[in-house]
């Protein structure tokens, strides 16, 4: 007799952008407007249960132990949905996920929370799955979702068709020893999430170019990283995060997420490269806080003249990660 209920646990690490995603070509899909490539951190993660069961009537939800908005909970089914529909299943998930690091302030908990989400649905289920398969469906969670399933430093092709838009490793975790040395100045949810972000990227003047140059800056660091390239990183990681940013202010409605002390750890980061020679450089997603990518060696330097710029900041630091992993029972 087939079991009542299957169950499976996943563990899943957020990724920070290098060359950054930013609005769709197509929405629905998650298909995204450009390539883009980032790193796992090690340090942070999403550990998430589902529970298949056909005694459920409605799909259920907790997110560190309490119930969520019904706004997350809709996007939870919407992607149970999805898979649903791959895998065959009418039945419905009990959903329990748990996040060690602060949610939706700029620190992607939408990647690790998609990652991990759907990597514990498919294992509860027992189907086997490429990891390259894997990573189209988180996308259709969350887009960078996609690229918190392999591990290490992560590109996400941008193409037209669901099974051509997917995320591979092109340099494991242990390549490079870097960290990122993450400036909290907020950790209040924030107002805009991406998913209605990237509906009006393409509202600003600045988008378009943006995503004409995006390749070149891809290129550009996949070769600093395969070349351990510090100085380089740091150019093109500062100029597509300003990118980026630029094209949120101007998007309509604009979207502004600086806050003072964000500008002051970038105007800061600047100065720990150029006048006192630190591997240190800064990239922003969509919220306030500053993720300072640095050598290893020089995260504690780093760390340190971060708590000395204002008592406000709290500091995460994270090295390198490897991929979503299924958990043992
Ligand atoms: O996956 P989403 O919809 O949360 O989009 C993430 C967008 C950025 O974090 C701002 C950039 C990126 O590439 O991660």
């Amino acid at each position: 007799m087939a079991s009542p209920y299957n169950i499976a646990s996943a563990r899943a690490q957020p990724n920070i952008a290098i060359v950054k995603y930013w609005g769709n070509r197509d929405h629905r899909l998650r298909l995204p407007a450009n390539s883009s490539l980032s790193m796992n951190l090690a340090d942070l993660h999403t550990t998430t249960t589902v529970r298949w069961s056909a005694d459920l009537l409605d799909d259920r939800l907790t997110i560190n132990g309490k119930s969520p908005t019904v706004a997350a909970l809709q996007r939870v089914q919407t992607h149970l949905d999805s898979l649903r529909r791959r895998l065959g299943t009418k039945r419905r998930a009990q959903v329990d996920s748990r996040n060690n690091f602060p949610m939706g302030a700029g620190i992607a908990s939408s990647a690790s929370a998609f990652a991990a989400l759907t990597m514990a649905a498919v294992a509860a289920l027992r189907q086997d799955m490429s990891q390259r398969e894997l990573t189209t469906l988180a996308r259709l969670g969350s887009g960078s979702a996609a690229r918190s399933i392999p591990g290490g430093f992560v590109e996400w092709r941008a193409a037209d068709s669901h099974e051509e838009s997917y995320a591979e490793t092109i340099a494991p975790a242990d390549h490079w020893q870097l960290d990122d040395v993450i400036a909290i100045v907020s950790d209040q949810h924030k107002r805009v999430g991406s998913t209605s972000g990237h509906a009006s990227a393409s509202s600003s003047l600045f988008q378009p170019a943006r995503v004409e140059t995006a390749m070149q800056r891809l290129r550009e660091a996949k070769q600093a990283i395969a070349q351990r390239d510090f100085e380089r990183l740091a150019r093109v990681a500062e100029a597509d995060s300003n990118l980026m940013h630029a094209v949120m202010m101007t998007s309509s409605p604009p979207l502004f997420y600086w806050q003072p002390l964000t500008l002051a750890v970038m105007a800061a980061v600047r100065n720990w490269r150029e006048a006192e020679g630190l591997r240190v450089c800064y990239t922003l997603d969509a919220g306030p806080n500053v993720h300072c990518i640095c050598a290893a060696d020089d995260a504690l330097a780093v760390a340190a003249r971060m708590a000395d710029l204002s008592p406000e900041i709290a500091i995460l630091r994270s090295p390198v990660g490897g991929g979503a992993v299924v958990l043992p029972n």
